[in-house]
């Protein structure tokens, strides 16, 4: 039976290493600020960016929260965007994704300032990212590495297979996972829907990371015996069984995890870890605005 890699466990102890970090700002006077912009009305957007907000207060960081109609014009964003980028009691910026259609995206993440790009989106981020040179890291492929690390588990010299190329996920998990150090340091495949005969590559990786959005889409016998499989997907399943009419699961089927060495639920896995690492990324970014002397 696969350990059960605890992103409630992991993410408090992000959030634990942040709070002598936050205090030693405050006695500088410094308040870290977050803000969060949501265009149009997708429900599930909304409940993530206000789990964002409270997470962000709940540790004492100031959230600021904008909702924006659907009908808010690019222009109007990208002015919203570049005042919050010349706000400097302002730390870290984030446009939630997707915007509704009709908003270039790219237009407005270039918007933000890079320092205080939180997401890690801002091409000047991804171009650090690629060149392991200090920056913003995405939230949740940096909370995977940082759960990897949390549980000791190495990457190095390792076959990892990383289903799903987003901008968000799949892309940056990729570069991390090639980075230098014992997180690091995989031999990375990067598989995709145009990817032939997927359950043949998968079954040949030590490291397994789900990020493709679609339910239980990877099978137990696609996974190698005492592989380490990280699902990062969070998929409603209609089940009238629940009060709800719906339960989460994974991209990963639940019963991989007799055949791995260590697995992340769903919910309660990357989850957790996301906002965990939005946190400390908000952190970095009110030092590093702020530094000492
Ligand atoms: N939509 C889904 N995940 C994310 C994320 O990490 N950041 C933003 N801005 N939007 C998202």
């Amino acid at each position: 039976m696969a350990t059960r890699l605890d992103g409630k466990v992991v993410a408090e102890a992000v959030r634990e290493g942040l709070r002598g970090r936050i205090q030693a700002l405050a006695a500088r006077g410094i308040v870290p600020c977050l803000s969060v912009t949501i265009v149009g009305d997708d429900p599930s957007s909304h409940i993530y960016v206000n789990s964002k907000d409270k997470a962000a207060r709940d540790l004492g960081i100031e959230a600021r929260t904008f909702r924006f109609p659907a009908t808010t014009t690019q222009a109007e964003l990208e002015a919203h965007v570049r005042a919050l980028s010349a706000d400097p009691a302002v730390h870290g910026i984030l446009v939630q994704s997707p915007l509704p259609k009709g908003l270039d995206e790219s237009a407005v993440v270039d918007a933000i300032a890079p320092e205080k790009d939180v997401d890690g989106f801002h091409p000047h981020n991804v171009g650090l990212l690629a060149l392991d040179r200090p920056g913003h890291r995405p939230c949740t492929p940096w909370g995977v590495i940082r759960m990897l690390s949390h549980y000791g588990l190495e990457t190095r010299g390792r076959k990892a297979v990383v289903i799903g190329r987003s901008d968000i996920v799949g892309r940056p998990m990729a570069n991390l996972l090639l980075h230098k150090g014992l997180q690091g340091d995989a031999t990375v495949t990067v598989a995709h829907s145009r990817t032939p005969d997927l359950p043949s590559v998968v079954r040949e990786a030590d490291i397994v990371v789900a990020a493709i959005g679609r339910a239980e889409f990877v099978k137990r016998d696609w996974i190698k015996p005492g592989a380490v499989v990280i699902d990062v997907g969070i998929n409603r399943v209609e089940d009238a069984s629940t009060v709800k009419g719906y339960r989460v699961v994974g991209d990963v089927e639940a019963s991989v995890e007799t055949v791995a060495s260590a697995m992340t639920p769903v919910p309660g896995g990357v989850g957790p870890m996301t906002i965990a690492l939005l946190l400390s990324n908000t952190v970095d970014a009110a030092e590093r605005l702020h530094p000492v002397g």
